[in-house]
């Protein structure tokens, strides 16, 4: 459970995977629930089937000019919370690095994240609680990873941008940035390389939620997966030279 007073809260991301479980989850619990993404029936079936007030506000998170009234547009006065879930996940072919690619994932995950900002803050500030931001990063930005170039590098470029936030909000709002492992969802459904301790949305959702609650800096789930990678960040000659190199042949990558 995140609260049990009744709270305004922005969902990005809505329409599938962690974001639309986290919608729903936010929904079951009586809060007032504004669900955003692009896809408008997506965003419609999860009106009609969640257990509790949700709106549908579809967008484009990467669209600045859009971005900027749509809250006001749909009449939106005041935020209590918001969930920036929206993202995306394309892999770089070598010996191509392909700079539209990059931009556009660059575009959703950490553009998205400012956009988003941009739109919620002034609503955020109206509300007489202490409000939230959660945006969810990846554990991708703890380390390189083979073909992660352009996913990972957005991943790290938002969590910068929500920790430096969290700097000048301090005492006014407060920020978490959420790592997850890998998750199963339409995201992930792509990958054809091993997922370790792959979880499902529903569970991710409660976890995020459940966390949330206490309005930590960080959330990482699962916990395995996070010292795992914490160990190899201490050790980065084994994992660049050895263990990453090995999934990158594995992934097809330069032999
Ligand atoms: N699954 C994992 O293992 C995993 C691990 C770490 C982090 N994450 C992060 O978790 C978040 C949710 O991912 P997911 O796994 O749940 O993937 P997903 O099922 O593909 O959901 C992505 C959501 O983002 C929305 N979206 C994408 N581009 C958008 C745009 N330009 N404007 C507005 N909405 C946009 C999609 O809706 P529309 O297509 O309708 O716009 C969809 O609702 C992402 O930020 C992802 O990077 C996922």
């Amino acid at each position: 459970m995140y609260s049990k007073a009744p709270l305004s809260i922005w969902v990005t991301g809505a329409s599938s995977g962690i974001g639309r479980e986290v919608a729903e989850q936010l929904a079951g619990e009586g809060h007032n629930v504004y669900a955003s993404a692009r896809n408008a029936e997506s965003l419609a079936s999860l009106v009609h089937s969640a257990k509790g007030n949700v709106t549908a506000i579809p967008c484009d998170v990467s669209d600045d000019r859009a971005m900027a009234d749509i809250l006001s547009n749909y009449g939106i006065e005041t935020l209590d919370s918001i969930f920036l879930c929206a993202g995306t996940c394309e892999y770089i072919d070598m010996p191509v690095l392909d700079i539209d690619m990059v931009r556009r994932v660059a575009d959703t995950n950490y553009f998205g994240i400012v956009n988003s900002c941009i739109a919620a803050l002034p609503l955020l500030r109206k509300s007489p609680n202490t409000t939230h931001i959660v945006g969810v990063g990846s554990m991708s930005s703890y380390l390189g990873f083979p073909r992660a170039e352009a996913y990972g590098a957005s991943k790290a470029a938002m969590s910068y941008f929500l920790d430096s936030l969290r700097c000048d909000l301090v005492g006014e709002i407060d920020v978490t940035v959420v790592y997850p492992g890998f998750i199963k969802t339409p995201l992930t459904d792509k990958n054809d390389f091993p997922m370790p301790f792959l979880m499902t949305a529903e569970k991710a959702a409660e976890v995020i939620l459940k966390k949330s609650s206490k309005r930590p800096l960080k959330i990482s789930f699962p916990s395995r997966l996070h010292l795992l990678l914490q160990a190899m960040k201490v050790m980065p000659g084994l994992w660049y030279n050895t263990i990453a190199a090995r999934m990158s042949r594995a992934q097809g990558g330069q032999q």
